[in-house]
């Protein structure tokens, strides 16, 4: 923080959650106040030096004490199970208004959600609109197969991916969230390279210090898996579109990270030493 900027205390929702526990940690390095809303504190696992609220996003009036005080809200378009877009987004607004809220940020969460819109129809805050493309955390998702098996079984396997790291997000988040000028803007945030899954896994074993054989699936038996993991069909559906045919916006480097930030944004090779342990067996 330079001396002419003041330390802000935000309000992150979905603070527990792979992004916003990044949106969180970005503001504590920044130097500022941060209050995390959880709907279960008991739970809730925060750096020291946080402020754990109770709040519901699908109950609004639930954060009116969340909101008192702070200067930026950090939001997220979903509340419940698998992702249910949250229709509660215009009474979030107007108790944030009545709040104080100068700034807003939100996580995108495909496209035309009702609370996306309704932030973007807000000339009353500075909202910054944040849009990833794919995080590197979902590699997690192969570290069972990987620890079990020493393997991973996955359809398309020559999709690129521009991937992007979640303290990436974190940190264009927490400077939209506590600086000027970000007000209006849509920020599409990558990783700094494009990866192929076999790039993906090569780097992952490298990280974990051992081999790890790729098995490619045919469309069908990646839904076979995909239905015998429990995932829904539209989950189902979502994923064979987004791997079999990705939109150009997933396989294209932008420089966002740098732009907003002024670092460079994170390899995949940084994210998977970061998490070697999960991907070792013991
Ligand atoms: N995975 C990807 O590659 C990718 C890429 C681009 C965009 N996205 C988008 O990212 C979003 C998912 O983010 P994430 O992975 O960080 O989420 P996540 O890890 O699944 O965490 C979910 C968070 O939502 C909170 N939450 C859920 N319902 C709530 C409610 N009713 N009231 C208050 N809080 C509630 C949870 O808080 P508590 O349980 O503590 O209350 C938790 O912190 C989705 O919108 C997705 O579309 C994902």
């Amino acid at each position: 923080m330079t001396q002419t900027q003041q330390a802000q205390k935000i309000l992150v929702t979905g603070a527990t959650g792979t992004v916003g526990r990044q949106v969180v940690a970005e503001l504590l390095a920044r130097g500022h106040a941060v209050r995390a809303l959880t709907r279960d504190p008991a739970k809730a696992d925060f750096p020291p030096g946080v402020e754990v609220v109770r709040g519901d996003l699908t109950e609004p009036d639930s954060l009116v004490p969340a909101l008192e005080g702070v200067t930026g809200v950090h939001l997220i378009t979903f509340g419940g199970a698998y992702f249910a877009p949250l229709e509660t987004g215009p009474r979030i607004l107007e108790l944030a208004h009545a709040a104080g809220v100068r700034r807003v940020t939100v996580l995108h969460g495909g496209g035309g959600t009702p609370l996306e819109d309704a932030v973007r129809a807000d000339d009353g805050v500075d909202w910054t609109v944040v849009m990833p493309v794919e995080f590197m955390g979902n590699a997690l998702e192969w570290a069972d197969g990987i620890v079990t098996s020493g393997e991973v079984r996955e359809p398309f396997v020559s999709r690129l991916s521009a991937m992007v790291h979640e303290g990436d997000i974190g940190a264009v988040a927490a400077v939209a969230l506590t600086e000027e000028g970000h007000g209006g803007q849509q920020y599409v945030i990558t990783g700094p390279e494009l990866l192929t899954v076999a790039d993906k896994v090569a780097t992952i074993a490298e990280a974990r210090g051992q081999e790890i054989a790729l098995v490619e699936l045919t469309e069908e038996q990646a839904v076979a898996q995909w239905r015998a993991a429990g995932h829904p069909e539209d989950v189902i559906g979502f994923l064979l579109e987004a791997y079999g045919n990705t939109p150009e916006i997933g396989r294209t480097v932008v420089d966002t990270v740098e732009k907003v930030t002024g670092r460079p944004a994170r390899a995949f090779g940084q994210w998977a030493a970061e998490h070697a342990a999960a991907f070792k067996a013991g």
